[in-house]
């Protein structure tokens, strides 16, 4: 009896798929196959019962059918018997005319009851009367049927009778003579072939065993006088050779497994029933093949089911954990970055440090070079300046002499008036040193609100000197009010300083000096002008390049930095200044500037 494991079975293609699951999976995977496959065993063997069960039932009407057929075929000729028995055409025999008269009865009754044969035999089994003569031996002596009616009972019994063979049924009734002894029997043979014929082919295989084990009567022609032997389950063929059987238990359910010709299944339930009526015990085979397509397909369906079911939650775990499995590189991938984008950051960091320390250094370079600028234009106007303050010093001395001698003279007011004087001098002395410690000043502070006139003020003041010691004209009215603008006052000083000695440079051999200084406005913008009667620009696409001069570079001369300083210090200030020449000749400087606006400081 072979299990049915294989429903449960991973097809082929599962061992390469598994291989490369994880171990964890892969045993998931295995104990529920298992479990898949335990559950669809135990659905089929539930199935297979209870198709079993259904299969015994009917097979049990069956054979019930077939016996009680078979029984009540035969008792018709048992009644027959009994009947034909107390005829008393059968007494007083031993008349040659009666015995004639005997037989023609029998014959009739034959012929009308279709049995193969009716005989009288006397006491010693001798055949006295027969229908069909010939057809049994005339001794039955020794036949128990006969035996038995001799006793003064109904005998049954059952062989091959007649020329051909034919299976037949004997019954055997005593006839009793007046005197109450059994004078012999009358024996109807009842041909067993033709009650066969009518239920032959139909049902499952059905087979009636005698007492000896013979198969005597049955649906199947080909199992025919098969035995039993004694212990033996199975059958043995005619010739002798006993087909193998295999015979197992499913449940409280004989099932055989043999191989008895194409009109016998293969596999079969086994029923057996005693028909105590004919002596004989009937058994039936039936096909096991439905039972077992049931409980498969029931299997089938269950185990479809539950592989269904564990297919749609293995795709959504291994989706789970494919989805597990991409967030993880992605949240590496996300590490790396910022890993690599914190790296960038800090590089970032250390170079703006760097800019910043490099900025600082350029700022202080360039402070340097204003600083540096500002000693040059310094230096340039050093001559002017110890003059002007030479002269004041001379002055202050002669004063200081003449009040001395009205003194002496005893002209108080006279030298009152020279002491005056000399206060006078001291206060513009003063001035002048005021304003070149002003310029000299390093002007650290950060651009804001200036007054424009009080810068040019402070320029012209400062280059005042040189403008009288070179002979200088200038045109310049001060404005009445305070002009404010975006920048430093010091620098922007520079700057004017550096226009008004720079065109006085370039005035130099000129008869007819002169610098005029214009102030005009532009919207938002303030702009001024100097303007002067020198030789123009050679190149104004050049002065405003670092070390760009046309003057002899000797001492502090000529340095070609002036410009390139002021053009530095105009533009931190979001300013902007240009060198062109005068259509009349001579050069011209502007300087823009942004006019200071209250929302600007805020
Ligand atoms: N008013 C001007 N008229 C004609 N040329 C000028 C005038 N101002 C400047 N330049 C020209 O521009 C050049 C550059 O001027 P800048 O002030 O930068 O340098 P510098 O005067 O030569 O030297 P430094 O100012 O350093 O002592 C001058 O050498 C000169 O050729
Ligand atoms: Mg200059």
């Amino acid at each position: 009896m072979a299990e049915p494991t294989g429903q449960c079975k991973p097809g082929f293609g599962i061992l390469p798929v598994m291989t490369r699951l994880p171990l964890q999976t892969r045993v998931i995977l295995l104990v529920f196959l298992l479990g898949v496959g335990g559950l669809t065993a135990a659905v089929w063997r539930y199935g297979y019962l209870q198709a079993l069960g259904q299969l015994e039932q009917r097979g049990e009407a069956d054979l019930a059918l077939a016996s009680d057929r078979l029984v009540s075929q035969l008792q018709l000729y048992q009644a027959l018997a009994v009947m034909t028995a107390d005829r008393p055409a059968l007494m007083g025999l031993e008349d040659p005319a009666r015995r004639a008269l005997a037989e023609a009865l029998l014959r009739q009754v034959a012929d009308k009851s279709g049995a193969l044969d009716l005989i009288y035999a006397d006491a010693a089994g001798h055949v006295v009367v027969a229908a069909n003569p010939g057809m049994i031996p005339v001794d039955l002596g020794q036949a128990a049927f006969f035996r038995r009616a001799l006793h003064g009972a109904l005998g049954r019994g059952h062989g091959l009778v007649g020329p051909l063979k034919r299976r037949a049924y004997y019954f055997a009734v005593p006839i009793f003579a007046p005197g109450g002894a059994v004078q012999g029997a009358l024996i109807v043979v009842a041909d067993l072939e033709d009650i066969e014929r009518s239920w032959r082919g139909s049902l499952p295989p059905v087979f009636f065993t005698d007492s000896d084990g013979l198969v005597f009567i049955s649906n199947r022609p080909d199992l025919l006088f098969w035995h039993r032997d004694p212990g033996q389950l199975g059958l043995t063929r005619p010739e002798g050779a006993t087909p193998p059987l295999a015979a197992g238990q499913i449940g409280a359910h004989d099932i055989w497994q043999l191989d008895w010709g194409p009109y016998v299944p293969a596999r079969v339930l086994h029923l057996s029933r005693d028909a105590p009526l004919v002596e004989m015990t009937g058994e039936i085979l039936i096909d096991v093949a439905p039972a077992r397509r049931l409980a498969g397909l029931q299997a089938a369906a269950v185990a479809a089911i539950c592989l269904a079911f564990g297919a749609l939650l293995f795709l959504a775990t291994e989706r789970r954990r494919t989805l597990a499995l991409a967030n993880l590189v992605l949240e590496d991938r996300v590490a790396d970055r910022t890993r690599a984008l914190s790296e960038t950051n800090e590089r970032l960091r250390l170079e703006v440090v760097e800019r910043e320390e490099a900025e600082a250094a350029l700022r202080q370079a360039q402070a340097e070079l204003v600083q540096a600028g500002k000693l040059s234009a310094l230096g340039q106007m050093s001559a002017g300046i110890s003059h002007e303050l030479n002269q004041p010093l001379m002055a202050i001395r002669q004063f200081a002499d003449n009040a001395a001698a009205f003194l002496a003279r005893g002209r108080a007011d006279r030298a009152g008036d020279n002491l005056e004087r000399i206060a006078d001098m001291a206060a513009r002395m003063d001035r002048i040193i005021r304003n070149l410690r002003a310029f000299a000043r390093n002007e650290r502070e950060p651009s804001g609100k200036v007054d424009l006139n009080k810068v040019l003020i402070q320029a012209v003041e400062l280059t005042e000197a040189r403008l009288k010691g070179a002979g200088v004209r200038l045109d310049w009215t001060r404005p009445a009010a305070p002009l404010y603008v975006w920048g430093g006052e010091v620098r922007l000083a520079q700057v004017f300083v550096n226009l008004i000695n720079n065109a006085v440079d370039a005035m130099g051999g000129r008869d007819d000096k002169w610098i005029g200084i214009g102030i005009s406005e532009t919207g938002a913008r303030l702009s001024v002008s100097v303007t002067d009667s020198g030789p123009g620009i050679a190149d104004p696409e050049k002065i405003f390049e670092p070390f760009y001069t046309t003057k002899e570079v000797r001492g502090d001369e000529g340095m070609g930095l002036g410009l390139s300083i002021s053009y530095g210090l105009v533009q931190s200030f979001g300013g902007n200044i240009r060198g062109a020449n005068a259509p009349g000749g001579g050069a011209v400087f502007t300087v823009e500037l942004d006019r200071w606006q209250a929302e600007q400081a805020a």
